[in-house]
């Protein structure tokens, strides 16, 4: 199944709605500006590279719908929904790498039609470039996965987080498409259970042995001796290689240092963001308490009123990385 796709002959975009998931597998169909903003920030669909693509194609949809006469106005209106769908989440830089791509692709053509014609150039070529880039990262990535290798990750960076494939479990499909067996531990990832609900839906959907547990369990399992390696996505990576993740890579980077566990993390070229010196800029998403004090948006465990924290994503720093695995090869430095 891909993630999201352009559906031409409704010249919309449809997308997964993985809020749904792992009990109901179905799409939504993106046209509006309002629509994409939702999709994007009630993380119907998620996963820093869908985000970019998502961004993409959506903008492309509503682009084909603006109704200004001329192409003064038709760049206006662009723009000012571009920067709306930017402010949808603050962390993953492809959601800004698109839209830049989208804005600047309105400046070549001389009629409407023919910018829409360069608007539709960039979207297809951001979702062919997320293809190609997933399917790089998993062949250089494989080598990392002997035969039997315990593979610990977490959040979900797989299919359901790109167009298909994914970053941190592309490694993962390409080996067992290699014939070697692999076992892999998924986070569940509080508070929105994306290792729980996505990463374990797509594995074991692929016949992929795979084991749930809980955050707090990943330390005792690496103490135990249980991971052979860790591999995480990526959000936004700084130039010193310092990345933002899920919340929760940063305590696996931590244990995978201490209990001398192998820690990589997976990333297209599109996660760079070359205007962060390090980590220390990235905006990290703060989202709204219920969902850590209600069970997955159902009934509250706990009591009315009490305080919450609750940071999307944290930053790991690049002294805690032994290596980065993206479309160009394994890196030991910071690939850019
Ligand atoms: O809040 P989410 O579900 O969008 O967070 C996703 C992650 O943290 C992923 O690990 C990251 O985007 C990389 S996906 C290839």
């Amino acid at each position: 199944v891909r993630t999201l796709y352009f559906d031409g002959e409704k010249s919309s975009l449809m997308a997964i709605d993985q809020t749904k998931l792992p009990s109901e597998l179905k799409y939504i169909e993106i046209f509006t500006p309002r629509q994409l903003f939702e999709a994007i920030s009630t993380l119907a669909v998620r996963g820093a590279p869908a985000i970019g693509v998502a961004a993409a194609l959506g903008l492309y949809a509503i682009a084909l719908r603006l109704e200004d006469k001329d192409t003064r106005g038709f760049r206006y209106s662009f723009k000012k929904i571009a920067s709306f769908i930017s402010s949808s989440r603050p962390t993953a830089v492809n959601l800004f790498t698109s839209c830049g791509r989208m804005i600047a692709s309105l400046e070549y053509g001389e009629s409407i039609e023919e910018i829409k014609a360069s608007l539709k150039k960039t979207a297809f070529d951001i979702e062919r470039e997320d293809v190609e880039m997933c399917h790089a990262i998993g062949r250089h990535g494989q080598a990392l996965i002997k035969d039997g290798a315990r593979v610990l990750t977490h959040c979900n960076a797989g299919s359901l987080a790109a167009v298909e494939y994914g970053t941190a479990l592309a490694p993962v499909y390409e080996a067992v498409k290699n014939g070697r067996t692999v076992h892999v531990y998924a986070g569940e990832t509080r508070p929105l259970l994306q290792g729980a609900r996505l990463t374990c839906f797509e594995l074991t959907r692929a016949k992929i042995k795979t084991t749930l547990i809980c955050d707090s369990a990943a330390s005792f399992l690496m103490q135990s001796g249980g991971v052979d390696l860790v591999i995480v996505g990526c959000d936004r990576m700084a130039k010193n290689g310092d990345f933002a993740n899920k919340i929760g890579t940063l305590s696996l980077a931590v244990n995978a240092a201490y209990y001398e566990v192998d820690f990589y993390v997976a990333l297209p070229s599109s996660t760079f963001d070359e205007n962060l010196p390090d980590g220390k800029g990235i905006i990290i998403e703060e989202r709204k308490p219920e969902e850590v004090t209600d069970m997955f948006f159902s009934s509250p465990i706990s009591p009315a009123g009490v305080g919450v924290y609750n940071p999307a994503f944290d930053i790991t720093p690049h002294t805690l990385v032994t290596g980065y695995i993206t479309e160009k090869g394994i890196f030991k430095k910071p690939p850019i």
